[in-house]
């Protein structure tokens, strides 16, 4: 048996006969081969046998091993035709991959729209992982709607007493869930109120279902109950999209005197409030209210808790919650859309909720958040001069910062980008023209000293 070496040297010297033999020459006898390179047959029987699957070769029944054809030369691809094809599809911009594009290396993140791995539960979800695999129903369907189990938490999470499992629909990850809620509640031309700033990808995802997005102002209270009734009787919206805690991108939280005037506003214009509870778990000091849609009993609410950001980036599972006919509804789009959520991902995902290292591990999380929340609010106050923090957030992982009149968040992001740093511009948080210019700066995938360098590269940017 010849070792690796001998195999590499023969097929070298084997690939250099072939190749300086003319096309659709017949090679040597099996025997003769063998016999010239010592080999034995079954190596030359293998390694014809590749060279075969490479296209070198062609073996003719009968006749014999032969050198393969010459191909004409393969001109390049025309795909000018797709351009045409495909036509244009709004939403599906730059925006969108630069929530999900991994970082280049050596950069410091401040784009990032998740936890890094220091933050995530990483013995958990192993230990999870590994029981969900030797569950003897982890391959199989579910209800499509999702793991009974998980939605009953999900339920008793969101308004216990309430809400049971037949509340709850199980989407894979938040995005999907948007996603769903505008595809299958809205037609492609029909408004969608959203905030303004608000969530970028709900934008996209919204642009791209084709619907037409009403903007609403808000301010560090949250949306504007008055503004938010406009425009419900001004365009017959029968969605609006509100982040009542923590919004991304600049953090505000819903006041507890608006709540009621919201709700209202949505019951009179008998529309659907969906509310985007992305930060649930991150009350960085004192809590926030429990969310809208346990102060709702008509069902105006459809409520979104997504796993992404507390557990790991990649456990795509997200619930929606809601009463009434609008389950159905929306079960049925998420069949048409991919059936159902991979099992063994809710099993993940329950198992880790419920785990009794969850509260201590969600504990550490938040302890170091709000150290590196500090740490770059402070770098930010001390060298970032002209810039404006309007809001620090009591939560969250993002701070939303005004760049100095005449600076552009494009520019600075792309002298960022080359210095190594990475930030969101805030214009993509915009449904319309922005106000002014401004940074998102995230603190979920940093630590400290980093988040201070990070800073310390702006203020050269901006600051000249
Ligand atoms: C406000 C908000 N909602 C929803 C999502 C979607 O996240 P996922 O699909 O990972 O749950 C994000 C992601 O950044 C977000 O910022």
């Amino acid at each position: 048996m010849e070792d690796d070496s001998t195999w590499l040297q023969a097929q070298a010297r084997l690939e250099r006969l072939i190749r300086d033999l003319p096309p659709e020459t017949r090679l040597p006898s099996y025997r003769q081969l063998q016999q010239r390179y010592r080999l034995s047959p079954a190596t030359v029987q293998r390694l014809l046998a590749d060279m075969g699957r490479h296209g070198l070769l062609v073996t003719r029944p009968g006749s014999g091993t032969f050198t393969a054809p010459r191909r004409p030369p393969r001109r390049p691809a025309d795909l000018s035709w797709q351009t045409l094809a495909l036509g244009s599809r709004a939403g599906l911009g730059p925006d969108l991959e630069r929530l999900v594009d991994p970082l280049p290396p050596d950069s410091i993140g401040l784009a990032s729209g998740f936890p890094d791995e220091r933050l995530q539960p990483l013995g958990l979800l192993a230990a999870a992982a590994s029981r969900a695999a030797r569950r003897p129903h982890g391959w199989s369907r579910l209800p499509p709607q999702g793991l009974p189990e998980l939605r009953s938490f999900l339920a008793a999470e969101v308004a216990d007493g309430q809400l049971t499992d037949q509340n709850v629909l199980i989407a894979s990850g938040g995005q999907a869930a948007l996603s769903a809620v505008f595809r299958h509640l809205c037609s492609p031309g029909d408004p969608v109120i959203v905030e303004s700033p608000t969530y970028v990808g709900a934008l996209a995802t919204a642009r791209a279902a084709g619907l037409v997005l009403v903007p609403v102002p808000g301010d560090a209270h949250g949306v504007l109950p008055d503004a938010l009734a406009d425009a419900f009787a001004r365009t017959g919206s029968r969605v609006a999209y509100l982040q009542p805690r923590y919004a991304n991108p600049h953090g505000s939280v819903l006041a507890a005197e608006r709540r009621e005037p919201v709700l209202a506003a949505a019951a009179r214009a008998r529309a659907f409030l969906l509310e985007d509870d992305w930060m649930r778990d991150f009350d960085l000091g004192a809590p926030t209210l429990p969310p809208l849609i346990s102060a709702d009993d008509d069902g105006h609410v459809i409520y979104l808790r997504s796993v992404s950001k507390p557990i790991a980036a990649g456990l795509r599972v997200s619930g929606l919650v809601a009463r009434g006919p609008v389950l159905a509804r929306l079960r049925r789009g998420r069949i048409s859309d991919d059936l159902f959520v991979a099992p063994m991902l809710q099993q993940i995902a329950l198992d880790v909720l419920t785990a009794p290292g969850w509260p201590r591990h969600l504990a550490t999380v938040r302890r170091l958040l709000r150290e590196r929340r500090d740490a770059l609010a402070t770098a930010i106050a001390e060298l970032l001069t002209g810039c404006q923090l309007e809001l620090l957030p009591g939560g969250g992982m993002h701070l939303w910062v005004r760049l100095p009149e005449g600076s552009s968040d494009a520019d600075v992001t792309e002298a960022a980008a080359a210095r190594g740093v990475a930030v969101t511009p805030g214009r993509a948080s915009f449904p319309g023209e922005p106000p002014a210019s401004y940074l998102r700066l995230s603190y979920a995938g940093e630590e400290p000293p980093a988040l201070r360098q990070a800073v310390r590269t702006l203020a050269e940017v901006i600051v000249g």
